[in-house]
């Protein structure tokens, strides 16, 4: 089989004495969506951290391209294509949509350019529009965002993400707080993405995860107790004992 684009081998976090994330092992192909369920609290963003940078394993390794991640700081990881939102919004309130976007295709520039010239600041605008569009943000893109709607702010964060044009874009709930309309056009825009790019997706939206999921894992206390299709995971008896028995599995 060839190298997976992202490969997690038995990886373990603790913090103090406590084991968050145990053992994982998980590769990933390119343009596929996996999802990543479990109840609250069963390591999910734990999981993202270590595969984003944010957090070292404690344990195991995590290789992008067959390449051992090991002591890469966090900031490289979007230059090596992976990059990610959070479960909590992240957005610079007061600034306009369209400076989110910039600030961050930016910051991915100045490590290399400190004389920005004027033909590279025009070359961030575009990235940042075209960001905005791929999002469909660009007619809100002068708006300041804390003015935006909730399902709106999301959606930026995702095209603040995807200003490096990550291969691997990791998503920790992205429709937290939505209601269902909201919920429908975010599920439209991951479709779209996931066209092109590999997903990694945290979510608790079980009729949204079956939908969009080619892959499945599941999480709990730390320890990955199923990985399958969706068909695997829905008739998975360890699964439903855990977490699809649970009444909030099926908003
Ligand atoms: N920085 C940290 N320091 C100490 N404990 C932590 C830290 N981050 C996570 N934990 C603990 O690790 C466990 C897993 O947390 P994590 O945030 O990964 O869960 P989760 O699956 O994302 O949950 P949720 O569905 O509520 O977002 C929890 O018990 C949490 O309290
Ligand atoms: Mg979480």
């Amino acid at each position: 089989m060839s190298t997976p684009l992202l490969a997690v081998e038995n990886a373990g976090r603790s913090f103090g004495g406590f084991l968050a994330l145990e053992g994982v092992t998980a590769a990933f192909q390119p343009g596929k969506v996996t999802s990543i369920i479990g109840p609250n609290g069963a390591g999910k963003s734990t999981f993202f951290n270590l595969l984003s940078g944010v957090l070292t394993p404690s344990s195991g390794s995590i290789r992008f391209k067959g390449r051992d991640l090991k002591g890469t700081p966090q900031h490289e990881f979007v230059h090596l294509g992976i990059a990610r939102s959070y479960q909590i919004t992240t957005i610079f309130p007061d600034l306009s949509v369209h400076e989110n976007v910039r600030v961050a295709a930016q910051a991915g520039q100045w490590r290399y350019n400190i004389w920005i010239n004027r033909k590279k600041l025009s070359d961030l605008d575009a990235k940042a529009d075209s960001a905005l569009e791929a999002v469909g943000l660009i007619g809100k893109r002068d708006e300041t965002a804390k003015f935006l709607a909730h399902g709106q702010q999301r959606a930026l964060e995702i095209a603040i993400a995807l200003v490096s044009d990550p291969e691997v874009l990791l998503l920790d709930e992205p429709t937290a707080g939505m209601g269902p309309e909201e919920t429908k056009d975010m599920v439209a825009l991951l479709e779209k993405l996931a066209t092109q790019r590999t997903i990694l997706l945290v979510e608790h939206k079980m009729k949204m995860i079956l939908g969009l999921s080619d892959r499945i894992l599941v999480l709990h206390h730390g320890r990955l107790i199923a990985d399958g299709t969706p068909h695997d995971i829905q008739t998975d008896p360890e699964v439903r004992r855990v977490y699809l028995g649970q009444n909030h599995g099926y908003a």
